[in-house]
């Protein structure tokens, strides 16, 4: 089979990786990729947002099988093109794809599903959302209706965030993405990600993980992309993912075949849990970076058989292989990162270190250049690890961390707190 990845970051380099463990991968070609990456698969130039685009590459190349890291592509319509024109298609229509690309589009449609998520209101403009924050009070949380690159949401705990929030979505900070907004009730408890592969009907849960939003130790400081994660979560008991899968993803995903927006593709459910009952904090229509380095580095070579079920519609013949195992990945960023950060420092040290089924240093923001790796993103490399415990998968990844290079870099030394103590 021949496969086409779309993306440039850990996630990619992980989901490359995973596909090559597997025999029937023939060719892997991956766009545009990155230093890593380009390390196990040939990269491409392309423009990945442009559904024309990949699916002629894809057809002059012979492609199987499309996988879309990002939601980008995605909410441009690339995979909506791809299945046109026959082509195998691992992630969903754009239609589909509102279920991240328009927050108030999920909770409408969560709503008619009857899944359990916090109790919103939808507003256009700022008078109406500041009166409504005065008379609800603090803490709430305010969301950009569209796609802001994980900046859109505002968990703010006195009233005068919330209103300063309003007014930078509707002051254009996010663009047409903050032309409407959506505040909605502060929920308490535990956070966690489970991920479900979705065929247009069957669901398969294929892992759950638990991720560090913020930049600093001890969960300070501003929101990242994230900063590492570990599966399984602890908090995602038997029951509470049944629940999950039962109260939550089932009828969403039952409520979009009736609207006529199948899904297809790997659903990324967070979830708030509290006292043991799990409610939607939101979807996400691709796996979470860096939640799918850990995922990958678990289930290896039956990730594509599992993508390839998904895409194909088989998904109720396919089974997940459970092993009784945990992993963990550590973000290395540039130092200076979510704010401004320097590219091009290099980086050392990456070929000595071991790359096995147990260890992997997937890159994210990296560029080869006159032999070297260089940084050249926020999140640069993502230095991930199993093993039998989580204590010794978190051992593993901490031995990669420390044996790069990289004077400039950063992470944090508390990934597993929650779970570890
Ligand atoms: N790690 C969070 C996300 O991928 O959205």
């Amino acid at each position: 089979m021949n496969i086409l990845i779309l993306g440039s970051g850990g996630r990619e380099h992980s989901l490359a990786w995973a596909t090559l463990q597997n025999p029937k991968c023939d060719k892997l070609i991956v766009a545009p990729g990155n230093a890593g990456i380009a390390q196990i698969a040939e990269c491409a130039r392309l423009n990945i947002e442009d559904p024309g685009a990949v699916t002629e590459f894809a057809g002059e190349n012979a492609i199987d099988l499309v996988i879309i890291g990002p939601e980008a592509p995605l909410a441009a319509g690339v995979a909506d093109r791809l299945r046109e024109s026959g082509i195998l298609v691992f992630g969903p229509s754009a239609a589909a794809a509102q279920l991240e690309s328009s927050k108030k589009f999920t909770k409408e449609i969560c709503d008619a599903a009857d899944a359990p998520q916090a109790s919103w209101v939808a507003f256009n403009g700022p008078s109406g959302a500041h009166h409504y924050i005065e008379a609800v009070g603090a803490p709430i949380v305010v969301k950009a209706d569209g796609l802001a690159a994980g900046k859109g949401v505002v968990v703010a705990m006195d009233e005068e965030t919330a209103k300063a929030a309003v007014d930078e979505m509707f002051g254009g900070a996010f663009g047409e993405a903050g032309a409407e907004i959506v505040i909605e009730d502060f929920m308490q408890g535990e956070e966690a990600s489970f991920f479900v592969l979705v065929d247009g009907e069957t669901c398969l849960p294929i892992g759950t993980a638990q991720d560090h939003k913020r930049i600093g130790e001890g969960d300070t400081g501003p929101n990242t992309g994230g900063m590492g994660a570990y599966s399984p979560a602890p908090v995602m008991t038997d029951e509470v993912t049944q629940k999950a899968l039962e109260e939550i993803v089932r009828p969403t995903m039952a409520e979009m075949a009736r609207r006529g927006m199948p899904y297809q593709g790997v659903l990324y459910v967070g979830l708030m849990i509290e006292n043991g009952q799990p409610r939607l904090v939101e979807y996400n229509v691709r796996f979470g970076d860096p939640e799918c380095q850990v995922l990958m580095l678990r289930l290896g070579a039956q990730a594509l058989d599992l993508m390839h079920a998904c895409a194909d519609g088989r998904l109720a013949e396919a089974q997940v292989t459970w092993a009784e195992d945990h992993a963990m990945t550590v973000v290395l960023a540039a130092e200076g990162y979510p704010g401004d950060y320097a590219k091009g420092t290099e980086i050392r040290g990456l070929d000595a270190l071991p790359e096995d089924s147990f260890h992997m240093m997937f890159h994210a923001g990296t560029k080869a250049e006159g032999g070297k790796v260089l940084a050249n993103g926020g999140r640069v490399l993502n230095a991930t690890a199993r093993g039998a415990t989580l204590q010794e998968a978190r051992d593993r990844a901490y031995r990669l961390v420390d044996a790069v290079d990289w004077p400039e870099g950063v992470h944090r030394r508390d990934i597993g707190w929650r779970a570890l103590g």
